[in-house]
């Protein structure tokens, strides 16, 4: 379904998405890294816990955070993968507690 136009002389790092050893191509984002590696899931939304992804690719909805290197809501479509880079799908949910009944 995807397809890198980055062509094949472009120098290669080596990441980890979700356990998994991935090569890229420098200067690739972390979320084309993760499409072209088939793991497209970028976050679980906190409530429903639905899967979701990028949706703009360029910065502006923010459904593309991830966990960098430990470092969680960052943004999949905007960083350049790096060697030995960690990423994570991201799953933060909410807990709101019990509705406040006194209203
Ligand atoms: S996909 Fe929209 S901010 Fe990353």
């Amino acid at each position: 379904m995807f397809r890198s136009l980055r062509s094949d002389s472009a120098p290669k790092i080596t990441l980890t998405i979700n356990g998994q050893a991935v090569t890229a191509a420098a200067g690739q984002s972390v979320w084309s890294a993760m499409v072209l590696c088939g793991q497209p899931v970028t976050r679980r939304a906190a409530l429903s816990g639905q899967d979701r992804s990028a949706y703009c690719a360029m910065g502006v909805c923010f459904e593309c955070m991830v966990v960098i290197d430990g470092f969680p809501n960052q943004q999949a479509c905007l960083r350049q993968v790096a060697e030995g880079m960690t990423v994570a799908t991201q799953t933060i949910t909410e807990d709101r507690g019990a509705p406040d009944a006194g209203l």
